[in-house]
């Protein structure tokens, strides 16, 4: 990508997750100078050594090129990340989490405190750009609570930069995105945020208000939830039906209108976007005085698609208690280590609620699994995993699973059924080799 030095920015993203890591590592790539700061110091211990604290395709490459050039650094302090080498951050992004409530609102308190210590540690014209999925008027609300510990006045704006990248593609979505959506209170704000994003030459830029931009991305990521519940309803109905929900995605996604992706029907959808997006998108809009009933439905049919596996395994076994069941994957996708609101997660606990015993394995979510789901065995790969159990359930279609020897997870289980939540195999294959083979929304 071609840098200009005029365009740089000195740049602070405070949160170094999968988006604040991401989104430093890809601003430094495109010339920019970056900080990227984050209050977990084992997660900075381990950027410092070039070792990093999630799997991501590319994001290694990424982050040591540009540390060797002198332009990504990290740092625990946001006071140490907005003044670095003696440059001052002209951009500062919020990246940190905004977790759901068990009310299904979303959890601002990191938003609130970092939104203070920046504002304590200004000292000359700032843009504070709210990266993290938030609800709308929360730039308002760090506006508010900028302004209230900003005891020397300093100019400052607080604009809406929505991130669009997902999980296992989000180096190549950053440095290539569809649209980049700036939600600006002034021109000064417009002008700091399109030298940040000069270099993204394809992407459609939109400016637009603050409470518009932040409105985008939760209208957005509720309108992929709802595609994905939608093909799931109309699998249910192929199933009553006789028709092939694959066919019926297909001659559906050939409509401009409609498009083809997200209607791939299976367990459902999970991870740190879609389910926590979406109720907050409902708590939002129901506190506001609309019932946004639509969303109430995409959260139960979602919930609906996850038990179709454990239905389909009763539908097999019977009585659950006592047999064990192997699942291929923990993963909410694959390509990505994230567990956070795997459907695997219900799906083994209703499993375990029914007295079955559960073997797992994940190419690389397994770590992450193990702190999140107890009283499992976690398989050392797919064959010991299937091994003397009654029956495998396909979870998370990663690729390693595609190739997999059939023969050999057939001679390793106990009954020859397997559960494909993710329409991974072919049906007619599986039934030649010799499988009780159910898929989703298919014969
Ligand atoms: N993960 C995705 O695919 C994705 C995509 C688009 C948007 N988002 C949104 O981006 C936001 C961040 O998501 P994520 O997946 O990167 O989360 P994450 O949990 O991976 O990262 C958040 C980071 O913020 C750090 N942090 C928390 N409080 C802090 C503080 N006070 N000071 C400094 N660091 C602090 C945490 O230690 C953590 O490393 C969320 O709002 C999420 O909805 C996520």
């Amino acid at each position: 990508m071609k840098k200009n030095n005029n365009d740089k920015v000195n740049i602070c993203v405070v949160g170094a997750g999968y988006v604040g890591l991401v989104s430093g590592a890809c601003l430094a790539e495109t010339g920019h100078r970056v900080v990227c700061v984050d209050s977990d110091p084992k997660k900075i211990a381990l950027l410092e050594k070039g070792v990093m604290p999630i799997y991501e395709e590319g994001l290694e490459k990424v982050v040591k090129r540009n540390v060797k050039a002198g332009r990504l650094f990290f740092t625990t302090s946001i006071k140490g990340g907005m003044l670095h080498g003696g440059r001052r951050a002209e951009a500062i992004f919020i990246a940190v989490g905004t977790p759901p409530r068990e009310d299904g609102s979303a959890d601002l308190s990191d938003v609130e405190k970092v939104a203070e210590e920046i504002a304590r540690n200004m000292s000359g014209y700032t843009v504070i750009v709210e990266k993290s999925t938030v609800p709308v008027e929360t730039c308002e609300w760090i506006n508010k609570t900028v302004a209230r510990h900003n005891k020397n006045h300093i100019p400052f704006d607080v604009a809406s930069n929505p991130e669009f990248l997902r999980e296992g593609t989000a180096v190549k979505d950053f440095l290539e995105p569809d649209r980049v959506v700036l939600g600006c209170p002034s021109k000064q704000c417009e002008t700091v945020l399109r030298r940040i994003y000069k270099a993204m030459k394809g992407a459609t830029v939109l400016v637009t208000d603050v409470k518009s931009a932040e409105l985008i991305k939760h209208a957005s990521n509720s309108f992929l939830a709802a595609k994905i519940s939608f093909i799931n309803a109309v699998a249910r109905v192929c199933e009553k039906t006789g028709a092939d929900v694959e066919m019926v995605a297909r001659g559906m996604g050939l409509d401009k209108r409609i498009g083809a992706s997200f209607l791939k029907a299976g367990i459902g959808f999970g991870g740190f976007c879609f389910p926590k997006d979406l109720e907050a998108f409902y708590w939002l809009s129901h506190r506001k005085g609309y019932n946004f009933e639509l969303l109430k439905a995409v959260k139960e049919i979602n919930e609906d698609a996850k038990l179709w596996l454990v239905r389909k395994v009763q539908d097999e076994l019977w009585n659950l208690e006592g047999k064990t069941v192997a699942l291929l994957g923990l993963a909410f996708k694959p390509e990505t280590d994230d567990m956070r609101f795997a459907p695997s997660i219900d799906i083994i606990a209703e499993f375990r609620k029914l007295g079955a015993k559960v073997r797992a394995y994940d190419p690389v979510s397994q770590e992450n699994a193990r702190r999140v789901i107890q009283g499992i065995y976690f398989a050392e790969d797919a064959y010991d995993c299937v091994a003397g159990a009654d029956c495998v359930c396909l979870v998370t279609e990663w690729k390693e699973f595609a190739g997999l020897d059939m023969k050999k997870i057939l001679a390793l289980l106990k009954h020859p059924i397997m559960i494909d939540g993710r329409n991974l195999y072919t049906p007619s294959k599986m039934r030649e080799l010799g499988f009780t083979y159910k898929s989703v929304g298919r014969q």
